[in-house]
């Protein structure tokens, strides 16, 4: 069923809705707006525990600011042997004074004696659709990996470096970035999210 909608992307990531558009507006999402387009929402907490919550949170946040419905992500990276760390506090994990790279070797620092066989991870991305009548939809996406001892590779941003792929032999940044895109956390829960669209009953906005 074609859906003629609004929509409103809860990012200020150019990237991710770049990512975005091509995959939801086939299904007749129209009208996108970005939370460039909201400059009064401001940083929205993400007091969950779960990414879905985080997801959650956010999109039901912007969906009763603007009426709109509205599309958020949540994501992060979960190791085995860190018990889930750093998970959803995977974008400030090891406080605010570090960077990707700092981040990068402080899990390699703390996962030096542990052997290759239980180095196992996974990139979970979940996303949150809220409507403005109190349906509110997630879908979760997943990359499964192993954490490498070393960084490796330039593309890509955040633990790709660290983040081997055992089916392509390469890191996730050492993959050419339309490859990634392709097969991501990201990219599962956004095409879970374009089925669960258009599977619904016609619904304009
Ligand atoms: P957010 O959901 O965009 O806020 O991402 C949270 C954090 O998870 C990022 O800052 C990265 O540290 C990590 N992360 C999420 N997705 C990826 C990815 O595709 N590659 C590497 N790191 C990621």
């Amino acid at each position: 069923m074609n859906i003629l909608m609004k929509l409103v992307i809860a990012t200020k990531n150019q990237n991710k809705v770049r990512e975005i558009l091509p995959v939801l507006e086939p299904l007749g999402v129209q009208k996108v707006s970005t939370l460039n387009d909201y400059p009064e929402i401001h940083n929205i907490e993400e007091t969950g525990t779960t990414f879905d919550e985080n997801a959650s949170i956010k999109a039901r946040a912007v969906c009763v600011h603007t009426g709109l419905p509205s599309l958020a992500d949540d994501s992060g990276l979960e190791i085995d042997a860190l018990n889930g760390e750093p998970g959803v506090y995977s974008a400030r994990y090891g406080g605010s004074s570090l960077d990707d790279t700092g981040r990068n070797q402080l899990v390699l620092n703390k996962m030096i004696h542990v052997p290759d066989s239980d180095r196992a991870g996974r990139f979970v991305c979940v996303m949150a659709l809220a409507f403005p009548d109190g349906r509110l939809y997630t879908r979760t996406g997943t990359c499964e990996g192993l954490i490498t001892h070393e960084p490796r590779g330039t593309h890509g941003f955040g633990y790709d470096p660290i983040f081997y792929l055992e089916e392509h032999r390469k890191t996730m940044a050492e993959l050419p970035l339309a490859e990634k895109n392709r097969i991501s956390h990201r990219a599962q829960a956004l095409h879970k999210i374009a089925d669960l669209l258009a599977s619904l009953p016609e619904t304009k906005t």
